[in-house]
């Protein structure tokens, strides 16, 4: 039998590039999502890439009530991957209410209800934002947590520190806390891809609405940092390497081969790129040049940093595999895709 996986946040960016993958590799997918920044057309696209169409539910994970009635719907559901969350870093800055309220009572209601319904485990989406500016690079799972930057990057920190803690007082769950870099590109097939509320704050979806002429320039956020080209260095990972990461964490947490009740993950490829090296990519791998300029720092933006994903390469047997070539190309294809829909 097919073992049931609940996916909140199921048709967004990522998690709906996971859903394709969690199909794939065999698992029964229920999608939560309460749509605030996503289309349900998604599950139609996800269908056609996988020829099976995942359970959807219209929940907002806020609503404990309905959030409870989806594991009574569905019976067995054995894991849960939570990606339903706010996500913009400059609104969490003016909203932070939204944001804490948003993301940290939807943690606490799924971690509430998994005992109750028997539900193994979870798998937590959370962030290189956790290390702020790193000392020492490529930055480890070791390295100490810094105080966030922004209500958005707290959330990240306190939602790792309440699955610690509830796991610590002895509920009988796991979890596997997995820190995404900056997760770029869109599925091969231009079916499943990024779709940004207004303008996008992003580098990728801002570049790619550019290159079509939805924008008139991209910014380049400062050339006077301390990095060989001196704009700022990201590890920049293909949301479907990305997405592929969530299966082997979920085959490792329900096939009990923790050797921790939560272990953390970095998620990223190891090599950091600038904001001009992916320009340059961008450029060199669609043929399409680029209007930019080089502008003012933006706030609050870290220098650098990258990841060493040793622990996921060894641990989890999991790398990114896909170029940074093939990812931008990914990325326009989906921009282009995006204008024959008439979407953006
Ligand atoms: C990447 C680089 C910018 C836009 C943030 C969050 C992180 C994660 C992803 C979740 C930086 C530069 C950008 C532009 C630019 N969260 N840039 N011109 O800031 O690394 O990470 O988003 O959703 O938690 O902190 O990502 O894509 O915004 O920026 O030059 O128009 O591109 O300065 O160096 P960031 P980003």
């Amino acid at each position: 039998m097919k073992q049931r996986i609940l996916v909140t946040g199921g048709t967004g960016y990522i998690g709906s590039h996971t859903v394709v993958e969690l199909q794939n590799s065999g698992y029964d997918v229920v999608i939560i999502d309460n749509l605030s920044n996503s289309r349900e057309d998604v599950v139609d696209s996800i269908e056609k890439i996988t020829n099976i169409r995942p359970a959807f539910e219209k929940v907002d994970c806020l609503d404990f009530q309905a959030l409870e009635n989806v594991f009574k719907k569905y019976d067995g559901i054995k894991g849960i991957i939570h990606f339903a969350a706010s996500k913009a870093v400059g609104e969490s800055v003016k909203k932070p209410l939204l944001y804490y309220r948003n993301n940290l009572v939807s943690l606490i209601n799924l971690l509430e209800l998994m005992p109750k319904y028997s539900v193994d485990g979870i798998i937590f989406s959370s962030s290189c934002t956790v290390y702020g500016q790193p000392d020492i690079l490529p930055v480890t799972e070791e390295a100490p947590i810094k105080k966030a930057e922004s209500p958005y990057g707290n959330t990240k920190q306190i939602n790792e520190e309440i699955i610690r803690d509830t796991i610590a007082s002895g509920s009988p769950i796991n979890s596997i806390i997995l820190r995404y870099f900056n997760p770029i590109g869109a599925h091969p097939t231009a079916l499943l891809g990024e779709l940004p509320n207004g303008v996008p704050q992003n580098l990728v979806p801002f570049l790619t609405q550019t290159a079509m002429g939805i924008r008139e320039q991209l910014s380049v956020f400062g050339n006077d940092y301390n990095t060989p080209d001196g704009s700022c260095i990201r590890d920049y990972i293909n949301v479907v390497d990305l997405a592929k990461a969530h299966v082997v964490a979920m085959d490792r947490l329900l096939n009990n081969k923790q050797l921790e009740r939560v272990e953390v993950f970095n998620i990223g490829t190891g090599n950091g790129l600038s904001v001009l090296d992916l320009i340059n990519a961008f450029e060199s791998s669609t043929g399409v040049k680029l209007n930019y300029k080089i502008a003012g720092r933006r706030e609050g933006d870290i220098e650098k940093v990258w990841a060493n994903p040793e622990r996921a390469n060894n641990v989890l047997g999991w790398k990114a595999e896909v170029s940074i070539e093939e990812t931008v190309k990914s990325a326009w294809n989906w921009q282009l895709k995006l204008r024959e829909k008439g979407i953006q």
